[in-house]
């Protein structure tokens, strides 16, 4: 069942965030703990209407995730959706959960307006760009990124 997040799906969430970020570092880091600035950040997220953070529940838990943003653009005049943070449950992949959710956002996304759909991936995980080639992305874009202080 795919639906809008809850507050009580943070732990579910942050998770799914470290199976995430563990799939480009060599570096194991301990279980990322639920706070008081998750909590926050989870409401701003579901009381703005321009985002939608879709969980992905089997049974209990839930084993996927997948959040999109409808950018307002003066550019062609129609909004711009964004995909971000997409991550499967190590043991729930390949049974068409990330398929589900992508098209579930991309749903959103066009009743929202948007004439298309964003994402940008780390250029190391190629298995995820055969993933989203098989979903009709195109590899057109370079990502950049600056860090900032
Ligand atoms: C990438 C990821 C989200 C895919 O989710 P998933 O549930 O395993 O994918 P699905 O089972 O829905 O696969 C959907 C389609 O993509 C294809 N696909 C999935 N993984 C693939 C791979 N590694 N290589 C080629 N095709 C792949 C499947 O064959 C399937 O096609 P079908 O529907 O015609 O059978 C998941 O593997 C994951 O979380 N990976 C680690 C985190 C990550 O890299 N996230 C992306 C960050 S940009």
């Amino acid at each position: 069942m795919i639906r809008k997040a809850r507050v009580g799906d943070l732990e579910g969430l942050l998770r799914l965030y470290d199976q995430l970020r563990s799939g480009v570092s060599l570096i194991r880091r301990a279980p990322t703990r639920p706070d008081a600035v998750h909590q926050e950040a989870l409401k701003k997220l579901m009381a703005d209407k321009s985002v939608h953070v879709l969980v992905y529940q089997s049974g209990k838990k839930i084993v996927g995730t997948c959040t999109a943003y409808i950018l307002p653009r003066l550019y062609r005049g129609r909004p711009l959706g964004v995909l971000d943070t997409i991550v499967v449950d190590s043991d729930s992949r390949g049974h068409g959960v990330g398929r589900k959710l992508i098209e579930e956002a991309a749903q959103i996304c066009r009743k929202a307006g948007c004439g298309q759909v964003n994402l940008t991936s780390n250029t190391q995980r190629v298995r995820a760009h055969r993933f989203y080639e098989s979903l009709g992305f195109e590899p057109t874009y370079i990502g950049f990124r600056r860090a900032l202080q």
